[in-house]
């Protein structure tokens, strides 16, 4: 018997492609956008480089792009101009996330839209739900992320992504769509969203960090992944279609964990801060941007999700629908 020979199936390029466990393809990508209120404007995001606030038409303008690269899906984040207690704005037709998702539909019919649902973004004081006497009112929430839900779903939204991490928000947020109409529409659930230092980014560009205290009283704490498998089933049994788990590259395992206690099918989200520090650490020559992106992102595959959220979402589908793909998988 000869020595295991490994590197039989790593000499070209072409037998690596063969053997290959694990494929990405643009379909399985969402693209974060975030949209704000006016007309043809857009601003640059510093900490996210090629990301911007967007207007609804030039939303639309990016998802039409988006789409005819083959990417699955946008996942919308509102940026109103006023905020208030109850985040009202959340729920307003003329909000700039009906806005965009009507004109998104127009411009891309087949493109599938994802409406985040949450308040933080609406909220005067940050918090992703209404306060009461003792802190987030996770009851008194359940309404108002019921009414969002019914107000993008109306706008055409074939999604809705709770992201707020009340307890009963999926089972919640299903009876508010159903008894409206709505019954057809999928709910991707945040079910499994740890309190995380990576959504710094996200915060400065949608402008939501909470005034005070911080989120850990209903995000999940990063030491546990049994709690995971429970938030994750609790939430396919109040109605969730796929359950997301989020971040992403420091929760592999809870991807994995996850994707073997449900059978739905599982998303996972690279979020804010992992984009930004991919490319921080390229600015300054220490990482290769694209081969990051690649390996990070078919890890994610790997680990058993089967739905990307991420923000390299335009760049990854440039590379997958071109002979660059296989450039960038020769690395
Ligand atoms: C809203 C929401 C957040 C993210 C998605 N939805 C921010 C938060 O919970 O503070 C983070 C996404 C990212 O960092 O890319 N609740």
């Amino acid at each position: 018997m000869g020595i295991h020979r490994g590197r039989r199936l790593r000499r070209t390029a072409g037998i690596r492609a063969m053997v290959a466990e694990t494929h990405l393809s643009a379909a399985q990508l969402v693209a974060p956008l975030f949209v704000m209120e006016g007309h043809s404007t857009r601003t640059p995001i510093e900490s996210m480089p090629g990301h911007y606030r967007l207007t609804p038409d030039l939303a639309a303008q990016e998802a039409a792009d988006l789409a005819a690269l083959g990417v699955g899906a946008v996942i919308l984040f509102g940026i109103p101009n006023e905020k208030d207690s109850q985040g009202t704005g959340a729920w307003d037709e003329q909000g700039p996330v009906p806005r965009a998702i009507r004109q998104i539909k127009t411009a891309a019919p087949n493109l599938v839209v994802w409406a985040d649902v949450c308040l933080c973004e609406y909220t005067d004081h940050g918090h992703c739900g209404v306060l009461g006497h003792h802190g987030v009112d996770n009851d008194a929430t359940l309404p108002l992320l019921g009414r969002a839900s019914v107000c993008y779903a109306r706008a055409g939204a074939d999604v809705i992504a709770p992201s707020d991490m009340m307890d009963g928000r999926v089972a919640a947020i299903r009876a508010a769509l159903d008894e409206s109409g709505f019954a057809d529409r999928a709910i991707v659930s945040y079910a499994v969203k740890y309190a995380s230092a990576f959504y710094g980014p996200f915060r400065e560009a949608a402008g939501s960090t909470p005034k005070s205290g911080d989120r850990r009283g209903y995000q999940m704490d990063a030491p546990n992944v049994r709690e995971a498998i429970r938030e994750a089933k609790a939430d396919v049994r109040e109605g969730a279609d796929v359950v997301m788990v989020k971040p992403g590259m420091p929760y592999l395992d809870v991807v994995r964990a996850v994707r073997e206690a449900v059978d739905v099918p599982v998303a996972v989200y690279q979020v804010s801060g992992e984009y930004a520090m991919l490319h921080a650490a390229a600015d300054r020559g220490w990482i290769d941007l694209n081969a990051a992106m690649w390996e990070t992102s078919i890890a994610l595959r790997r680990a058993g999700a089967s739905i990307l959220i991420t923000y390299f979402a335009r760049e990854l589908a440039t590379r997958l629908s071109s002979q660059a793909q296989r450039e960038v998988a020769k690395v």
